[in-house]
């Protein structure tokens, strides 16, 4: 059965802002069960047999793409690779006339990475069966990856309910942090976001969801001390290039998460990565690869959470969310874009 039109709001992922907290747990709930299933023979099924999944990522990726990948063909899906070169995007097709196309061949739903942030907030009303799932857009959100942190955090036994974590790094220009800024609070955690002046921007206090709390600090022993979680996030070259970051040697002084630093502060603690990382630079090698370090399983919780987001991409009548309560999660997700928006 194709999606009808009505279910489309509850198939789309747009951004954890969007998500009301009853469809955040159901995510994290049915990839806790994916993550388990994964992990034994061979895993194949057919929930998503006859679906055709397209992977748009107009942005360099390997983990979010291939995971996607696995995800999808795991469930039986059908997948196809679409990239910016070799498509009619560079015969200058717009990005809608594309995606009108993929729709009106009959795919079921669309994964897209894209520099623009909000491209997906702009795509989705014009679509009548195809649902949408962000995979990066701009520096506005990642909703997947803020999905397989906490999902890594509980298949370790720790919950985000009252949980201290450190985000630690180049903030502004983070799709990641907004998204877990985002859904940890909303799931009763307290964020301290710390970073260099030039990469906090302001009004990060503001993107706060009850219960949890955002505070800010420019100095990484406050945040990191009494931290249960720490994320530490890429430096992006392309913002040292731009001045932003005048020296690597005094960010790495600063702000590089170390083994020691997390025995000293906080011991105990665990340290995640999104990936890329830069190692020696944000994080420390050697901790990078440390039982304290969470990042290969990161990785393996976002092959889990990809099947739960496309499951319901794909049969969003059975994921459908009351109306009123839809209604009310959008009104949330405009005022949270236009905090993120300030806060840019
Ligand atoms: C991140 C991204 O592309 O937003 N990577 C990822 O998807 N795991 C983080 C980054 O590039 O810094």
């Amino acid at each position: 059965m194709r999606s009808n039109p009505r279910d489309l709001a509850s198939a789309h992922l747009l951004g954890i802002a969007d998500l009301l907290v009853s469809e955040i747990e159901r995510l994290l709930r049915v990839g806790e069960r994916a993550a388990r299933w994964l992990a034994g023979e061979a895993p194949k099924s057919d929930v998503l047999r006859g679906r055709v999944v397209v992977l748009g990522f107009l942005e360099p990726s390997t983990r979010t793409r291939v995971s996607f990948e696995i995800a999808g063909k795991r469930l039986g899906a059908d997948t196809i690779n679409l990239t910016g070169g070799g498509s009619s995007l560079d015969k200058g097709e717009s990005l809608l006339d594309t995606v009108w196309t993929l729709e009106s061949m009959g795919v079921d739903c669309l994964v897209l990475r894209h520099a623009r942030s909000g491209v997906g907030n702009d795509l989705a009303p014009r679509l009548e069966r195809m649902s949408l799932v962000n995979g990066g857009d701009g520096a506005h959100e990642h909703p997947t990856q803020a999905l397989l942190d906490v999902l890594a955090l509980r298949l370790r036994g720790v919950s985000p309910g009252g949980l201290r974590v450190a985000i630690v790094g180049d903030v502004a220009y983070s799709r990641v942090a907004r998204s877990d800024l985002f859904l940890l609070t909303a799931l009763g955690a307290h964020v301290t976001v710390c970073g260099p002046p030039s990469l906090l921007p302001a009004g990060l206090a503001g993107m706060a969801r009850a219960p949890g709390s955002i505070a800010v600090t420019h100095d990484l022993e406050d945040a990191v001390s009494g931290a249960r979680v720490v994320i530490a996030l890429r430096l992006q070259r392309e913002r040292q290039e731009a001045g932003l970051v005048p020296s690597i040697e005094d960010y790495v002084r600063g702000y590089q998460i170390t083994a020691d630093r997390l025995e000293r502060l906080s011991p105990g603690a665990l340290v995640l990565h999104p990936g890329p990382m830069n190692r020696g630079v944000e994080i420390e090698s050697r901790l990078a690869d440390s039982p304290a370090s969470l990042v290969r399983e990161q990785v393996t919780a976002g092959v889990a959470v990809r099947c739960a987001v496309l499951e319901r991409a794909c049969r969003a009548g059975e994921w459908a969310t009351p109306a009123a309560a839809r209604a009310q999660a959008n009104v949330e997700a405009v005022r949270a874009f236009a905090a993120a928006r300030e806060a840019s």
